[in-house]
């Protein structure tokens, strides 16, 4: 299937590592001109080099000023507009696992909104005008299957994911006839280089594969397998995200695209 995003612009936060390293990749192996973001230069600068993108654009989009310069960053980097616009930078930012949400502090709920909701209302602002006057443009929330299933993540982190989704679903609402579609897609639990950091340090064996990481992982319940039988790769939401950016997916708009494994047991 030709996707047609060739020379499409197309900016992926948190694209340093893990699943948007995955995404920016495979956006820049269908042609589109990509910029790779993150608080890291030289990290940045590697993938950047490493699948050929355009630029990098470099900036903590947990400030209102730092989503300026990446936005501006991104806009010369690519020599135009953002077509693509992928929100993908976030994370947990204050680890609250286990811990029930009154006992969460109400500076952690304020952290995690601006590590997980923020930078995308921040960027959408700066990114949709020239989207809309284009009559053409792609925004995609990366979000997590704990916004609609909350699990032991930390309530502060997911109640910040289901805010994200509640925004995306606005503003394709507000987006009437432009041409400009928003969409969230909602990983389950991906393998990306910190979880088998993490799982290699837990197993005290820096020489485990990922499967035997994933395998002792869910023996030990630190979660459940999916009802795929395995994690997910940055390649699974990869490959959804560019479907989504793609000029064939225009009848797309204001969805949740779970892509867990199976993970969240629902109808819809
Ligand atoms: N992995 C999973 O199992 C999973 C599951 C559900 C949802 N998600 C979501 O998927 C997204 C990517 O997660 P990941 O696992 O791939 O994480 P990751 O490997 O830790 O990568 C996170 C990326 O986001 C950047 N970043 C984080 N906070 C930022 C901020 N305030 N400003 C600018 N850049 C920031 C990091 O840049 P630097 O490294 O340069 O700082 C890095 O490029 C996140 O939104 C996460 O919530 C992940």
């Amino acid at each position: 299937m030709d996707l047609s995003l060739g020379g499409r612009r197309a900016l992926v936060t948190g694209s340093s590592s893990g699943i948007g390293e995955g995404i920016a990749r495979m956006l820049a192996a269908e042609g589109a001109r990509v910029v790779v973001h993150g608080r890291n230069r030289d990290r940045a600068e590697g993938v950047a080099a490493a699948i050929g993108a355009a630029g990098v654009a470099i900036g903590d989009l947990s400030s209102d000023a730092g989503a300026v310069a990446v936005h501006d960053a991104a806009r010369e980097a690519l020599g135009g507009a953002i077509d693509i616009l992928v929100n993908n930078a976030g994370g947990s930012s204050t680890g609250n696992t286990s811990k029930a949400p009154i006992d969460i502090p109400v500076a952690d709920w304020v952290s995690n909104y601006h590590a997980n909701m923020l930078p995308a209302v921040r960027l959408c602002r700066l990114a949709v005008p020239d989207m809309v006057a284009a009559g053409w443009g792609r925004v995609i929330n990366v979000s997590s299957a704990v916004a609609v299933q909350p699990n032991n993540l930390g309530a502060d982190y997911s109640g910040a994911k289901a805010a994200l989704n509640n925004f995306t679903v606005s503003l394709a609402g507000s987006l009437k006839g432009v041409g400009v579609t928003a969409n969230i897609v909602s990983p389950g639990i991906i393998m990306v280089d910190g979880l088998l950091r993490f799982g290699r340090r837990k197993f005290g064996d820096a020489t485990l594969s990922i499967e035997q990481v994933t395998q002792r992982l869910a023996a030990e319940k630190v979660f459940d397998l999916p009802p795929a039988g395995r994690l997910g790769t940055p390649e699974d939401l990869a490959a959804v995200v560019c479907l989504l950016a793609s000029p064939l997916s225009g009848f797309v708009t204001g969805a949740n695209y779970r892509v867990d494994g199976g993970q969240v047991r629902s109808l819809n």
